[in-house]
């Protein structure tokens, strides 16, 4: 029976779970820390709160990692989950549960799922056509005929049984669940910031490239050259090509394609439920699909797939999600794959998802494969030992760390606009540090609470409110001019709030921190102002009156500011409260008191802890930087460095496969103009010359790229020079309906976008593509193909009878825009 009592708000988020293939870095820290904190702020305003995080553990590149550390995937994901387990309780983050997906109630849960969309007709046993080594057993992404590269033996052509799930059935639904309401009210999935919610919808949508590759004939006509963006959807439209959402959003009809949902070439997985497998008549074993089991986890995790009366009620209570926080690299798997097997099993669909940005090190996302992480460790250590351990030589290992968290919260939620990318640097980290934290907040703090431990015996005065000291109340800003042009300059640096919708989180995280450091600047700036040192000398009733109310409203914005702190500095506030004597802030926070800042000032009579007053963020000397910088790199020796210094010493690659047959690769700095080159039809004898040829804009495998042979003409360095080889990062990666060799890039040069369409459908699947770094020649004349544009052509090697190619990349982390020669 649902009782009449209204029920006190929940607020159920989540982050991604974690890849186990590595160790934990600060990038995965910085999803964990942001919902670290909204989950405070939501239990601040007393919502029944749960927390997720946990790892996500299946998949066949987990069990490559484990196969290369030598032991047994459960071990690997056992000793790799706990790594990241023991990272967050370090820090003190309060997650409610954490899920490995290795967990027995999750596999039952994911089965679970599985079955429901097989039994509602949505999952189908299809079957597709690919490269086989049967002496191993195993599919190979290398076309037929080619030597397997495990045992040589030729591939055979072979016809694999695979689930896919109709995932294009859903294109309308999806579509009308996230796009913006004309009513200007929330769509029913709140994808922010409006970029994610926005390359959502148009990968859903269709692009007019997607229209073009259809060519003339769908659209009944001679040619699509010359005919106006508009009038292409108009003509779309009327041949039913293209057709509306509730709102008037205009899609491709069929843009969306169903999606393989298990794997039978590795076992490290969950298996596709045996009744399943019955029931579709399969002969092979199927494991799912590893984004889908990951996926489950939100659900599984409170009880989904569970027969437990009371996890189900769990379930029941917190489902759907109210926010799930991702990185921006895994929107579409969430709020396009996720959503659809959720309105596919009848299940209600959460009701936000929240992309963070990356943090950059060396200008590139900070991950495994590019070998630019930093640790959390490091922070947690130098800042614990080198700071508060200094100051507080008697403080435990617990305190340290939670004094360094604390440290590390408040860089990454200050520096980085919620949303955007942000470079990590150590120096950035100290300075920031040593300039909000310990001057500013923790200046704040000490002074205040000193001067009435000298003048007020440590008690809080009574406030005759005889001055006009209003203003000083932190809530209201009264900047000086030069703390407002200070302010307006850091605005502009700042984003546009997001259009549209108001976005809790975004205000959460981008707003809030910079307006209490405004609050807070102005508090110290008062302080100055009233030159209390100064009355304090005068030996008058007024004098005493006047320092009296001065330090009132002095010790009242510092316990404002602690409160409105509190989810960012959790370890600090507490110190501060206490030191103010109002006991445990974490109390205080359960009991409400934290929400309602406002209406509870400073009781006057208030004795201060005077025992406990000690600097709450001591300052670091300036040389920690270079000491956290050596800890990684003791960590992590380097290797040759990696560099796009122009004058740094040439580096030789010689795993590259690339360069194995080819003259060296260097990587250089220049940003020498050179010429476009034009495009000419045939081989691209300079490159081929050295046994490295551009994977073309449409590569031939029937023409197989030319071998290096003793009677190459030889070119000039001059010749060579004229090609502008550099470094780019592949953004986007899709195919283009009807032309089955060709793909769409969207590739980033460090200083432009481009789009380039590049022959290897065959070989490479978009998804892999997405996020390498890659050698594009960026100065070829631009062309059209198929209606599109294309500018520049890939690196690749040419492999095989086939010529199957292998696209150049790089063993190093090396910046957009490279110079490569
Ligand atoms: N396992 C999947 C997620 C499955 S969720 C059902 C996965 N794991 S991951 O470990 O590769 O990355 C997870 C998340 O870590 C990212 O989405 C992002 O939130 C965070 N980050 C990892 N590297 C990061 C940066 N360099 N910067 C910011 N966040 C980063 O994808």
């Amino acid at each position: 029976m649902p009782s009449d009592e209204p029920q006190t708000p929940k607020f159920y988020l989540t982050t991604p779970i974690y890849y186990v293939n590595a160790r934990p870095h600060i990038g995965h820290a910085y999803t964990t820390i942001v919902a670290d904190v909204l989950a405070r702020r939501h239990r601040l305003q007393g919502d029944e709160t749960f927390f997720l995080t946990g790892t996500d553990e299946h998949g066949q590149k987990i069990e490559r990692s484990a196969a290369a550390a030598g032991v047994p995937p459960q071990q690997f994901t056992d000793e790799v989950s706990a790594q990241f387990r023991g990272l967050w309780d370090r820090m003190g983050l309060t997650y409610d549960r954490y899920i490995r997906t290795t967990d027995p109630a999750h596999k039952q849960g994911a089965q679970q799922l599985f079955r429901e969309l097989y039994n509602r007709g949505f999952i189908y046993l299809s079957t597709y056509t690919g490269s086989y080594c049967v002496s191993d057993e195993a599919f190979v992404d290398l076309p037929a005929g080619t030597p397997c590269p495990d045992c040589g033996r030729t591939l055979e052509t072979v016809t694999e049984e695979n689930f896919f799930f109709k995932l294009s059935e859903f294109q309308k639904q999806l579509i009308e669940l996230i796009e913006p309401r004309n009513s200007g009210s929330k769509p029913d999935l709140d994808i922010t910031p409006d970029t994610a919610r926005n390359e959502v919808l148009s990968f859903l949508m269709g692009s007019t490239e997607v229209l073009i590759a259809m060519g003339p004939q769908a659209f009944g006509v001679e040619t699509l050259e010359g005919i106006r963006q508009t009038t292409l959807w108009e003509l779309a439209e009327s041949k039913d090509l293209v057709r509306r959402s509730r709102e008037g959003l205009p899609y491709v009809v069929g843009a969306l394609r169903d999606l393989s949902v298990s794997r039978s070439s590795f076992t490290w997985g969950i298996p596709v439920p045996s009744d399943v497998q019955e029931a579709s008549g399969t002969t092979q074993n199927h494991v799912i699909y590893v984004w889908l089991d990951a996926l489950a986890n939100y659900m599984t995790a409170i009880g989904y797939g569970s027969d437990d009366p009371e996890k189900q009620a769990e379930l029941q209570r917190y489902w759907p999600a109210d926010l799930h926080l991702v990185g921006k690299e895994i929107t579409r798997f969430h709020c396009v794959y996720w959503p659809a097997f959720l309105l596919a099993a009848g299940l209600p669909t959460p009701k936000q998802i929240t992309a963070n940005g990356w943090l950059l090190f060396d200008n590139a996302k900070m991950s495994k494969s590019r070998g630019n992480v930093v640790r959390t460790e490091t922070i947690l250590d130098a800042f614990g030992d080198h700071v508060y351990g200094k100051q507080f030589p008697d403080s435990t290992k617990q305190e340290r760390d939670l004094f360094a968290a604390d440290v590390l919260r408040y860089f990454l939620l200050r520096e980085i606009p919620f949303g955007q990318d942000g470079s990590f640097s150590f120096d950035a980290l100290v300075t920031r540090y040593n300039a909000d934290l310990a001057n500013g907040y923790g200046n704040l703090v000490s002074r205040t609470l000193k001067m009435i431990a000298t003048y007020f015996d440590g008690v809080v005065p009574e406030c005759s409110n005889r001055l006009d000291l209003a203003d000083f109340k932190p809530q209201v800003l009264h900047l000086s001019p030069e703390e407002e042009a200070r302010r307006a300059e850091e605005e502009a640096s700042y984003p546009e709030p997001a259009t549209g919708v108001q976005d809790d989180v975004r205000n959460a995280l981008t707003y809030e921190l910079r307006q209490i450091g405004y609050q807070i600047t102005q508090a110290d700036r008062y302080i100055s102002e009233l030159q209390t040192w100064k009355i304090a000398k005068l030996d008058n009733e007024l004098s005493r009156t006047k320092l009296a109310d001065t330090l009132y409203y002095a010790v009242d914005s510092v316990r404002y500011l602690t409160g409105e702190l509190y989810p960012y500095l959790p370890y600090a506030t507490a110190r501060v409260w206490s030191q103010l004597g109002l006991g445990d802030i974490h109390e205080a926070a359960k009991l409400g008191k934290l929400a309602k800042l406002d209406e509870n000032g400073m009781t006057s009579g208030t004795r201060l802890n005077v025992a406990s007053l000690a600097p709450i963020f001591p300052r670091a000397d300036k040389g920690l930087a270079q000491i956290m910088i050596d800890m990684e790199d003791a960590r992590n020796p380097p290797s040759a460095p990696a560099s796009s210094d122009p004058g740094a010493a040439p580096r030789t690659s010689t795993s590259d496969p690339v360069t194995e047959n080819a003259t060296t690769l260097t990587v250089g700095g220049s940003s020498a103009q050179t010429p476009t080159l034009p495009v000419t039809p045939g081989p691209h004898t300079e490159a081929q010359a050295s046994g490295v040829y551009a994977a073309t804009e449409i590569v031939q495998p029937s023409t197989p790229a030319a071998a290096p042979t003793e009677d190459s003409p030889t070119i000039t360095i001059d010749d060579f020079l004229k090609v502008e080889l550099r470094v780019a990062e592949i953004l986007v990666a899709e195919r283009i309906p009807k032309a089955d060799k060709l793909l769409r890039l969207e590739v980033d040069l460090g200083t432009e976008r481009r789009q380039i369409l590049s022959g290897i459908a065959q070989y490479y699947s978009p998804e892999e593509l997405i996020g390498r770094r890659i050698v594009v020649v960026s100065n070829l004349a631009p062309r059209k193909m198929r209606g599109l544009d294309s500018h520049g052509m890939l690196l690749a090697a040419s492999e095989g009878p086939d010529g199957k190619p292998i696209l150049a990349t790089f063993g190093e982390d090396i910046a957009l825009g490279s110079r490569v020669r």
